[in-house]
């Protein structure tokens, strides 16, 4: 799938293939510094972040192991409620490991709160975060990110994992959808 596909449902390309990627191969090479010699577990959060453990597994250099969790938040639409369910457990013993959780997306940074507690509380020896995307604006609680790759608005954006009513998520690049698409 290409821009061309998609075209009449964007309404721009807010990131580019090339800018996602060079961020990650950036944040990949601190999180290899940061870790040298420590093991390290990646949490990826799905559906949304597929893309991003996949493409930032790729550009690290450390050995790691990767697990997943998906979990729900209660709440309407596109909102998020801060109540979360966990759909998806992980397969992994969190005693004593190095854990970074991956995620596509923070905005009102409610789901990573709760999530990044509920693995603090499981015996790791670190929990720590990396996004791809942030949403400053929306920010409703304070969620310490240790890499993130772009600040972007306060707008609903899709590709790159990110999706509208699960369409969108293959896109290699990150934009927002044409009002029309979503009934406006
Ligand atoms: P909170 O508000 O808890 O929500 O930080 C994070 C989750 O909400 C979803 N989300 C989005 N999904 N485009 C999307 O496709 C967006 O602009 C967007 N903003 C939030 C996403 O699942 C994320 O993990
Ligand atoms: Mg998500």
């Amino acid at each position: 799938m290409d821009q061309s596909d998609v075209g009449n449902d964007l309404a721009n390309i807010l990131l580019t293939e090339e800018q996602l990627q060079k961020r990650l191969s950036e944040m990949a090479g601190q999180i290899d510094a940061d870790y040298e010699g420590k093991d390290l577990l990646l949490v990826g959060v799905l559906k949304g972040a597929i893309m991003v453990m996949a493409d930032l597994a790729r550009h690290l250099h450390s050995q790691v192991q990767m697990d997943w969790m998906a979990v729900s938040s209660y709440g309407s639409g596109t909102k998020s409620s801060g109540v979360v369910r966990i759909l998806k457990d992980l397969d992994t013993d969190l005693t004593g490991r190095n854990v970074l959780i991956v995620e596509d997306i923070i905005d009102s940074g409610l789901t990573l709160s709760w999530l990044a507690q509920n693995l603090r509380s499981r015996g790791p020896e670190s929990v720590e975060i990396a996004a791809m995307l942030r949403k400053p604006e929306a920010a409703k609680v304070d969620v310490e990110v240790k890499y993130v790759g772009y600040d972007i608005p306060n707008e609903f954006v899709v590709g790159y994992g990110l999706d509208y009513a699960e369409k969108y998520r293959n896109l290699p690049f990150v934009g927002t959808l044409a009002p029309h698409v979503y009934g406006g």
